[in-house]
């Protein structure tokens, strides 16, 4: 293992700086935020290894999301941010509900920002970070006036794009890098691949499945069992039955749930071809489909119905770990990578 004042360990610190400095943390690597999952005692978890957690609101009420960010802070003084989608009805309260708390960080994921919202999150003083899918809209987002994006490509966990990490890296990180801080997700398991996206101009990383299964998660043993028994071409993508209803595929371990969808996509369908619900409400109940499937696998440990929504990396997570020991794993092997690259 490389000791933390060796060369490789200096170098890490040196391209961590900026994600660091953005994020206020000790290392830039974030626990993108997941639903059910990322919650008080795994954000917390992480921010006091030294990392950035991020509480998943999902679906959350803005009454629960006030206690889940008064709970996260009486369990931690470090820094923390929430992700919000942007498709919740109530997202402007949600945003009223962060800045009372002087969140110092908010993402908002599922699509660009809504009119509004950015100013409401930076006139409270909160960075804002957003999901950049391709290269024209991470310019127009950084034109809009988002402080930090993310990276994510197709091998991530939960809902997904069409590209690859290695591709979206490739194609974003050389034209906006310099000009705002980006994290890299998606796929990433293991700390040389965390080198090689810092080399390439990331300000840090972001993962998500890699910390689902840590110690201080409260997903369910038999959520936490199928992870360690899971090879990364049983993290599948789901698939779209009716070419009339888009709906943004999600990659998870493959289970009963699978088929369970396709029955809700031709139920969702016909509800359209009977005229008995619009586009929008119809893609509203696909994404309260998954919120419900994924509590049912990780509350309730239902691992054969419920969603097990898990990235491609899943394969390199075999045990149960307490973060810091998955954040001190990580950053040595990518101060191993940086120091041997260099001879
Ligand atoms: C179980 C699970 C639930 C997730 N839920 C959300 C979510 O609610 N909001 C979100 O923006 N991303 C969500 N994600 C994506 C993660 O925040 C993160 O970006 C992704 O896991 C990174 O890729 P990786 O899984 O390859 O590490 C979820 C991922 C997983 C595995």
């Amino acid at each position: 293992m490389t000791s933390p004042s060796s060369i490789g360990a200096e170098r890490l610190k040196r391209r961590m700086a900026r994600g660091v400095e953005f994020l206020g943390s000790e290392v830039a690597i974030l626990c993108g935020a997941m639903s059910w999952v990322s919650e008080r005692h795994l954000v917390s978890a992480m921010s006091n290894a030294g990392g950035f957690g991020l509480i998943a609101c999902g679906a959350m009420t803005p009454e629960l999301l006030d206690q889940e960010i008064a709970a996260t802070k009486a369990l931690t003084s470090k820094p923390f941010g929430v992700n919000l989608i942007t498709m919740h009805p109530q997202l402007f309260d949600l945003i009223d509900v962060c800045s009372r708390h002087q969140v110092s960080h908010v993402v908002l994921a599922g699509g660009l920002p809504p009119t509004g919202s950015l100013d409401a999150i930076k006139g409270n003083g909160a960075k804002l970070i957003c999901f950049a899918p391709a290269l024209a809209l991470a310019k127009k987002l950084i034109r809009s006036g988002v402080d930090a994006l993310v990276v994510e490509g197709m091998e991530a966990g939960g809902h997904i794009g069409p590209v690859s990490t290695s591709v979206l890296a490739q194609e974003i990180l050389p034209e906006v890098a310099e000009q705002v801080p980006v994290f890299v997700a998606g796929g990433i398991g293991r700390g040389e691949a965390i080198a090689a996206y810092l080399d390439m101009g990331a300000a840090g990383v972001q993962l998500g499945t890699r910390f689902a299964c840590a110690t201080e998660s409260i997903a369910h043993p038999n959520f936490k069992k199928a992870f360690f028994r899971a090879n990364a071409r049983d993290a599948v993508a789901s698939v779209q039955i009716d070419p009339r209803l888009p709906v943004i595929p999600v990659r998870a371990l493959k289970n009963a749930g699978t088929e369970l969808f396709t029955a809700k996509q031709l139920e969702v369908a016909q509800s359209l071809n009977d005229g008995t619900v619009e586009m929008a409400e119809a893609q509203l109940q696909i994404e309260h489909y998954w919120a419900g499937a994924l509590r049912r696998a990780v509350i309730d440990g239902d691992v054969e119905h419920g969603s097990l929504m898990a990235g491609q990396s899943v394969g390199m997570v075999t045990k149960e770990e307490p973060v810091a020991d998955i954040i001190a794993q990580l950053m040595a092997d990518a101060a191993h990578a940086l120091e041997k690259r260099a001879a």
